[in-house]
């Protein structure tokens, strides 16, 4: 593990954002694994700079995203597929039928979870896993378990997340209840895993997952065995 610790906010996405550049640059055909909630969002910015000036180039790259509530249309302002749009991927020069995320609208949930695995195995696994973390210690929507959840599965939110999600929305009654997300294996068997966290209230279940016990009540503890994780934060962990 290597932890790249930077002044603020700010710093963390410029190195995240110059972190995925460089992978692009190497293989332009990069599969990359992206994120939601607030951290991601200076990192996307940031990218969005890097190919406005024509330091990445995205034509070729695919996007794989982690998770996606269920039952959210895509163009709910609240879907994480909007949100990836809005942030990223509507202001790069990227094929959008090469971006996925989870359908929360599928009629057959379990066929969807099925689809979404086939599909990052089509595209020969994931090169770069960008993650954030929940104050739980969820990696995408992997929350808290006795077990690690191996492949894409619909979940049940815990009522912390719901929490902590609720103030995207206009009142907590909104946010659904329950999500898509891909599981630990694709996470962990993705080439390179950048894990970005900013803010106090993450700093202790950051120290948690990356010296606590490996545990699926952190989910975010067994990043600890990835080969190649790099963490970027401000924080004193
Ligand atoms: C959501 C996402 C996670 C993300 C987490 C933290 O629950 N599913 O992928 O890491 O939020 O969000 P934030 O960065 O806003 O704290």
């Amino acid at each position: 593990m290597r932890i790249i610790k930077v002044k603020n906010y700010e710093e963390m996405s410029r190195k995240a954002a110059n972190i995925i550049a460089a992978e692009i640059s190497l293989n332009p055909r990069t599969v990359l694994g992206l994120a939601t909630g607030s951290t991601p969002i200076g990192t996307y910015e940031r990218l969005v700079e890097l190919c406005n000036t024509g330091d990445i180039d995205f034509s070729q790259v695919t996007t794989i995203n982690l998770d996606e509530y269920y039952g959210l249309e895509p163009t709910h302002e609240q879907s994480y597929r909007y949100f990836m749009d809005k942030h990223l991927l509507k202001k790069i020069n990227i094929n959008l039928e090469n971006t996925h995320v989870p359908n929360g609208k599928a009629p057959d949930i379990e066929a969807e979870c099925k689809r979404y695995d086939d599909l990052i195995q089509k595209a020969g696994g994931i090169d770069l896993q960008l993650l954030g973390i929940g104050h739980n210690g969820h990696i995408g929507f992997n929350e808290p378990s006795d077990e690690f959840i191996m492949d894409t599965h619909c979940v049940t939110l815990k009522e912390s997340t719901i929490n902590a999600n609720s103030r995207f929305f206009n009142n907590i009654d909104e946010v659904p209840k329950k999500a898509l997300t891909m599981g630990i294996k694709p996470i962990m068997q993705a080439r390179r895993v950048l894990l970005i966290a900013s803010g106090d209230d993450k700093k202790e279940i950051l120290k948690k997952a990356l010296s606590g016990p490996v545990t699926p009540s952190v989910p975010a503890s067994i990043l600890q065995l990835h080969k190649d994780l790099i963490v970027v934060t401000p924080l004193d962990i």
